[in-house]
């Protein structure tokens, strides 16, 4: 199965080639990332030369390049990551989140239309439904309620994928995972960024009270979802896909404080991020009623996994805080200051 994954050089990306090569003789992938802050090959050190994988550097929003590849590759189906996917960068900077989420999702559904691709998997988020009052959780077909300019741009591309599927009967499916964790992830999300500061004895600053819930999934179980959709899912279908997980933030990071010996006088708490959604909770009970799939890895687990994970790989936290992270991370957090 020839299997085109766009923004494999990203956090879920890279997870899901790295997982897909080893778990499936039959897998053969091209990895195709414009390498934007985001993207680091780095993450595929391991399998950059397996003779199953090979990487193309391009944008999802160039025409061109796409027809040529789908011409030369004839994939068998695509499962595309590739996004602007954090919430408070698209607050600071909207235009490059609905150039590649919306834009380079058209252009990528157009090739994969015009080159008749058998299975086009849409990788989305549970941010699309917005903030759920307790105790409700959103199913798959709960109102779409986008908050943020990314969720805006996420749902916007959902609708224009399954669009696909109800005009001209491209085999779309759409996926809408809860919040992702493990090794790898750029430490502009929770955390990550909460790990290493801890790591480096910095301060770990609290968006408004903290007690905004979100549902964790380890990175693995998430990709192991993927497979199974890609496998057994039924075209023109949304399935969700949760961790089982929640809990408040303030929660998540007294517990990497306590898993990484810190004190819990790094805590600060620094103004709210704007629209900021209270709650998330989906229902992944489709998925596991349709492919025996559920979560396998604990969040104490996983949170022990990824501290460690963090611990052995100064050299890459390093590498990734330098340069343009550091002109974000003045731009989110100078300007909120401590409340
Ligand atoms: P990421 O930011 O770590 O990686 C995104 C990747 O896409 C990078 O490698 C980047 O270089 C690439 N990219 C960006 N613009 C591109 C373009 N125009 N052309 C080609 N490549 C481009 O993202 P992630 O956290 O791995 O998320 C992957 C996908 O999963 C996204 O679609 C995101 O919306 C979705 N998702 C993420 C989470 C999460 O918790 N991280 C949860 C649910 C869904
Ligand atoms: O729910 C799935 C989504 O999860 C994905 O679609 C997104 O790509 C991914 O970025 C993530 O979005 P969130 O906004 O939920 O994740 P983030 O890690 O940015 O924030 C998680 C929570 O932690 C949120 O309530 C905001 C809060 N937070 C975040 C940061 C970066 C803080 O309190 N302080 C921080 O410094």
């Amino acid at each position: 199965m020839r299997v085109l994954v766009t923004g494999g050089a990203g956090f879920i990306g890279s997870a899901f080639i790295r997982t897909t090569i080893a778990a499936d003789e039959s897998a053969e992938i091209v990895n195709l990332d414009k390498l934007t802050y985001a993207g680091n090959l780095e993450n595929l050190a391991e399998i950059e030369n397996h003779p199953r994988y090979r990487f193309v550097q391009g944008d999802i929003c160039d025409a061109a390049l796409l027809d040529g590849l789908f011409a030369s590759s004839r994939f068998d189906a695509v499962v595309h990551f590739a996004a602007e996917s954090h919430v408070d960068r698209s607050i600071l900077s909207p235009d490059p989140v609905f150039e590649t989420n919306l834009r380079g999702a058209f252009r990528l559904l157009e090739a994969a239309r015009m080159h008749n691709v058998a299975r086009f998997v849409h990788i989305s988020t549970d941010e699309v439904y917005g903030s759920i009052d307790p105790p409700h959780e959103a199913s798959e077909n709960y109102p779409l309620r986008a908050s943020s300019p990314y969720s805006a741009s996420k749902a916007g591309s959902d609708l224009l994928a399954l669009s696909y599927f109800t005009t001209y009967r491209l085999p779309v499916i759409v996926t809408r995972a809860s919040n992702n964790y493990g090794p790898y992830q750029f430490p502009e999300k929770l955390i990550p960024l909460m790990i290493s500061n801890a790591l480096e004895d910095r301060r770990l600053p609290v968006y408004g009270d903290g007690m905004q819930v979100r549902d964790w999934l380890y990175v693995d179980d998430h990709c192991r979802a993927i497979r199974e959709v890609l496998k057994k899912g039924r075209e023109g279908e949304i399935y969700n896909i949760g961790g089982n997980c929640s809990l408040p933030n303030l929660e998540v990071i007294r517990r990497i404080l306590e898993a990484a010996h810190k004190p819990e006088s790094l805590l600060e708490t620094v103004k709210d991020r704007p629209g900021h959604d209270r709650r998330y909770a989906l229902s992944s009970a489709k998925l596991m009623a349709e492919t025996g799939w559920k979560p396998l890895t604990g969040f104490d687990e996983g949170l022990a996994r990824t501290i460690d994970w963090y611990r052995q790989n100064s050299g890459w936290v390093k590498r990734v805080k330098s340069g343009e992270y550091q002109n974000y991370y003045a731009l989110n957090y100078g300007a909120r200051g401590t409340v």
